[in-house]
Formats: structure tokens, sequence, C-alpha cells
């Protein structure tokens, strides 16, 4: 059976990405680095400020992060510390969904992002409005979404879930005998399926960085590697999930790096994570999953561009101005917040 949504939000995808100015990591002087670094501790401190980064910013982003009391983790963490923390502003180093999230959670509190420009392909293709009449065209479903969504999206769910609980949760929500629409990302709800066996609807969605990893360029790899351990991400393709040696999110993958004994893996997820996998095991040996191959041009080759926007001017310039400032429409947080806080309850449990 064929159970992907139709939907035309790919297209929006497509044009939005071709109307995309690539930012590589801005090349800074040694000197203006440290100038740069030593100012946002500074604001940090003054601002009574946390930085909140993803497994996928620069490498100097997330160590600021780990020296000035914040957090580098995986989009549920980030999620739950910034509901934990004491501090006044919530600086979340990532993509707007991300921001959005702190935002609902913390609504009294200042949510800052060094640009509200960095979004992210499964939020950009999940319009709310072809979503809505999707979900109120099957009344009977229960409503499960990614929380790479928007906060509008959201508030229509009866569930969010991040990568590290999707299959815990559509597994207590199977149990239940609830069927379920599931949205954007058709690869990761396809996975989160296989291994639950939930009667699931599935939104056509996914992420542009995932998408282009390619089983044929791993196996070859491992022709080369063959001792290599194949850690993926569940929004790759089905083809790179079936010859992984460990599937989860970013924070599970860094873990079954740290345990399982091989000393070579293959990554297929954004290369941002190679700063916190070598930091744990130094000695260890981390490669990029091959993508579209030799020659390709490709916009998102294992580094996702928008978690790229993220540097260290951008985010001094965002402490020094406290803008730009992440805001969410007031009716939509209450209603957002409840599938949200479901999921931090539903983690919680599991603990
Ligand atoms: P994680 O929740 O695994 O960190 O994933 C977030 C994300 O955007 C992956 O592309
Ligand atoms: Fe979105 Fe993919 Fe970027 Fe993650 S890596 S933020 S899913 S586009």
């Amino acid at each position: 059976m064929n159970n992907l949504i139709d939907n035309a939000a790919k297209e929006l995808v497509k044009d939005y990405l071709d109307h995309l100015t690539s930012h590589d990591e801005a090349q800074i002087s040694p000197e203006r680095k440290a100038e740069l670094i030593a100012k946002i501790k500074r604001l940090l401190k003054e601002k009574d400020a946390v930085l909140v980064a993803h497994y996928y910013t620069h490498d100097d982003i997330q160590a600021l992060a780990e020296a000035t009391g914040g957090c580098v983790s995986d989009s549920l963490e980030m999620a739950r510390f910034s509901n934990q923390h004491p501090a006044k502003t919530v600086v979340v180093a990532g993509v707007k969904f991300m921001g959005e999230t702190a935002k609902i959670l913390n609504p009294e509190k200042r949510v800052l992002m060094p640009t509200l420009e960095a979004t992210c392909s499964l939020d950009l293709g999940c319009p709310v409005d072809e979503f809505t009449a999707f979900c109120d065209a099957h009344p009977d479903y229960t409503v499960v979404v990614y929380a790479n969504t928007s906060a509008a999206v959201k508030a229509r769910a009866d569930w969010v879930v991040t990568s590290s609980i999707a299959v815990d949760v559509i597994e207590h929500l199977a149990e239940q005998g609830k069927k379920i629409i599931w949205a954007p990302d058709k690869h990761l709800g396809r996975y989160v399926q296989k291994e639950t066996g939930a009667e699931m609807l599935l939104w056509d969605g996914s992420c542009i960085v995932h998408e282009e990893f390619k089983a044929r360029g791993i196996l070859d790899l491992k022709k080369v590697y063959p001792d290599a351990a194949v850690l993926v991400h569940p929004e790759s393709p089905e083809s790179v999930v079936d010859i992984a040696d460990a599937v989860g999110s970013t924070s599970q993958l860094i873990k079954a790096s740290q345990t399982l004994p091989n000393q070579q893996f293959i990554v297929a997820t954004d290369r941002g994570i190679f700063y916190k996998m070598q930091q744990a095991s130094p000695h260890k040996e981390f490669m990029e999953a091959p993508t579209a191959g030799k020659g390709a041009t490709c916009r998102s080759c294992a580094h996702c561009p928008w978690m790229a926007m993220n540097a260290l001017e951008n985010l001094a310039l965002a402490l020094e101005t406290d803008s730009p400032e992440v805001l969410v429409d007031a009716e939509l947080i209450p209603k957002a917040l409840i599938p949200l806080q479901r999921m931090l309850d539903f983690a919680k449990s599991k603990r």
C-alpha cells in the first residue's frame, strides 16, 4: 500500500533552496575569533543568558556552549534543557524550529538566535494549511509531528516527537490501537513504522541533508574500510538505514560511536557531529558517508546549510543587540505546548 500523503510542499522546498545564498564558514583571523569568544562569554554573563547548541553547529559554537555552562545536544535535550535552566535569556544555536520550541516552553523568557533565516527542509515542506486540511479529512487518526515543524503545525498535533523518542511514542500509541498521521519526514516515518508495526499515513517530506546519503557509496567505502561500523540517522533513505550497524538520533549515534568496539566509523548524518564523537573517542576515526558521488554539485553534502548559518559573528551580535528574538504567536503557544509537554512528560516517564 502506498501510504505516502501526496502534497505540493516539495516544490516550495526546492524553490527555497534555489534562492538560498551559500553561507561558508566565516574565515576569521585567530585574533578576531578570540575577541568574539571573549565577547560572547562576557555578554552571556552580563545578560543572564545561556547558550543551547545543536550537535550540527560549528565546533567553536559547541565549545562555547560547553565552556559557559550551556548545553550541546540533540533536539529533545535542547528542549528539556531550556525548560529547566533558570537563565532569563536562552540563545539557541540551531534552526528555527528549535528556537520556537524553546519559546513555546518558556514564553516568559527572551529567546535569541544568531539568525532567524536558519530553517529546515522538513519545516518548509509542511505548510500548516495543507497539513490541517489533511488532518481534518482524517479525524479518526492521532496526529504525530516531528519537532522539525512550525509552531502552527505543532499546534494542530496531538503529539510532538524527536528522533530520540519517536519509536517509543509510536509503540505506545500503537498499543492503544491508534492509527497515526505522521509528518513531515517520510524516511523517519517509514523507519518508525517498520520498527513498531503501527498503522501510519506518512507526509511526503524529507531532509535535504540525509536524503543525499547513498547506500552504494557506503558499501564501496566499506570495501576500503571493512572493519568500519556504519552509523545512520533515521532521516536517511531506507537503503541506507538497511546497511547500518546503528540507527538513531544524534545523541544515540554519539553513544553508539563510544560503545561499539570498532575503531572506524562511516557516519550518515551532518558532519558537525564529529566534534562530539571525536571528543568522546579521540583515538577513533570518523568518516563522512558518501553522498551524491564524485563531482556531484551538492548543496547539502553531510552539512545542513541552515545549521551552518550559525557563526560567532552573528551569535555575538544577537547577544549585543538582543536581536533577532524568536517570537511565537501568543495564541499558538498554549496549543503547541500541549503536544510538546506530552513528549517531555513521556520522555521523563521513560527515564
Ligand atoms: P536530532 O533530534 O537527532 O538531534 O535531529 C535533529 C535534526 O534536525 C536532524 O537532522
Ligand atoms: Fe532540517 Fe535536515 Fe537540517 Fe536537520 S539536517 S535541520 S532535518 S534540513
